[in-house]
């Protein structure tokens, strides 16, 4: 398996393009199951994720021809298949995304059940009690979760949770609807928004994507060809704004305005982080040390818990005394073990880590268990003494298009073995 080695205490500087947001293009490939029309999709970042998700819609029936460039034009001409099996699931948890817009367009769908992981139960029960007061059958047999509807109908849905998949999914779901639905308590996250314009570009008819009701007015058919940019990686961009802090360094990060970044770009200032909003991107900059600033994990508009880690590894470098909390996921402090052995001084009580900032951190073997866990450590790798060895890249090269190649171009000493 895969290793990153990483020789730290190098300031990043440079420039950083910004890559097709993950969270965005899943829901939007996805939701082109509802469409019989053809459509050309634009900026999809080149991850493990994606290619999980286009073997599933493959699976499925859809035709997709890549140009290696980031463009796909993708139709579904038929459905050969309408189970999403185990062993492509068990991967990504967002294929369930598929249920909805099966279930809307072919009356049908079978999907694995994700299962636990490694942040959490993440249970799907939302997803399945929007479906079932759409009119949809629903039967959990052999770890598969069946749906089954004559045509889907409009709803009033009340999310407990504002679920960002949960949302997607019962959305597209409603789009071909018969009748009226409202998703109240819906998430707000930006990729819920991109995932709206792209399904009203091929026809849909839905209000309120951005605040806590949507309202989707279901439609005969989602045909208008179209072609569609997915919006960039606000999560991927946070991520080397963190890392200009924690190696004291500066780096432009170009292609994701400040729009999506308000909470984080919030915190890196109240840490002392010098931020330089452009229309086209955000500037990071640190000179002295990080302040210690308390961080707590909230649904879009709130700190994102996909964020969470990557600070906490700032944190551990920072000047004082600093608190996170996590309040999205009840298990995502996995990274907190593996920043220890590099000489972080945290510990967690139920949701909260108590950070406590050290001048330095010492490179160390470590592994990582998910996708941001690893991020944190590749941070901390960077701005640590010496040489850090980071196993599971898999769960990196999930969610961060050319990481290695970003960061040497930005100095880093950073390198792949294989
Ligand atoms: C999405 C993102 C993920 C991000 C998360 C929170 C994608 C592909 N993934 O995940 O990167 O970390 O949002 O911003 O977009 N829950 C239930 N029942 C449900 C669904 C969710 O109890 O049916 C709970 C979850 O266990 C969790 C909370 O709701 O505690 C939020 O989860 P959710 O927003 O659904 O996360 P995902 O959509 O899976």
């Amino acid at each position: 398996m895969d290793k990153i080695r990483i020789k730290g205490g190098k300031r990043l500087k440079g420039e950083v393009k910004v890559s097709g947001a993950k969270n965005a293009a899943l829901p939007i490939l996805v939701s082109t199951l509802l469409s019989r029309a053809e459509h050309r999709v634009l900026n999809v970042p080149k991850l493990m994720d994606v290619a999980t998700i286009k073997r599933l819609l493959n699976h499925l029936g859809t035709v997709i021809e890549d140009d290696g460039q980031g463009g796909w034009t993708i139709r579904m001409p038929a459905l050969t298949r309408h189970e999403a099996p185990y062993e492509l699931v068990k991967t990504m948890r967002a294929s369930v995304l598929v249920l909805g817009p099966l279930a809307a367009r072919f009356g049908e769908a079978r999907v694995s059940l994700p299962g636990g992981c490694a942040i959490g139960a993440r249970p799907i029960n939302l997803h399945l009690m929007g479906l079932e007061k759409m009119g949809a059958e629903i039967q959990i047999e052999h770890g598969y979760v069946a749906v089954k509807a004559r045509r889907l109908k409009g709803a009033r849905i009340y999310l407990d949770l504002a679920s960002v998949t949960g949302t997607e999914n019962l959305m597209m779901a409603a789009t071909l609807a018969d009748g009226v639905t409202v998703i109240e308590n819906a998430a707000r996250e930006p990729e819920v928004v991109d995932l709206a314009h792209f399904l009203i570009r091929c026809g849909a008819k839905i209000h309120g994507a951005g605040t806590d009701v949507i309202t989707v007015d279901g439609v005969e058919s989602l045909d208008h060809s179209c072609s569609y940019r997915i919006m960039p990686d606000r999560i991927e961009a946070g991520t080397y704004l963190t890392a200009a802090a924690i190696t004291r360094g500066e780096i432009f990060v170009r292609g994701c305005g400040p729009r999506y970044l308000d909470a984080v770009l919030q915190k890196l200032r109240e840490a002392g982080v010098e931020i330089g909003e452009e229309t086209d991107g955000v500037r990071a900059a640190a000179t002295g040390r990080i302040g210690a600033v308390d961080i707590k994990t909230l649904p879009y508009p709130g700190f994102p818990t996909d964020m969470q880690a990557q600070m906490m590894a700032l944190m551990a470098l920072s000047d004082g005394l600093s608190v996170i909390t996590e309040t999205v996921f009840e298990n995502r402090f996995t990274h907190v073990a593996e920043l220890r052995r590099m000489g972080a001084d945290i510990n967690v009580q139920g949701s909260n880590a108590v950070i406590k900032g050290t001048r330095r951190l010492s490179g160390a073997p470590v592994m990582a268990s998910d996708l941001r866990a690893s991020a944190s450590l590749v941070l901390a790798g960077l701005a640590a003494e010496g040489e850090t060895e980071i196993s599971r890249v898999y769960h990196l090269d999930r969610g961060y298009e050319q990481l290695e190649q970003k960061f040497s171009n930005l100095g880093g000493k950073i390198t792949r073995i294989t």
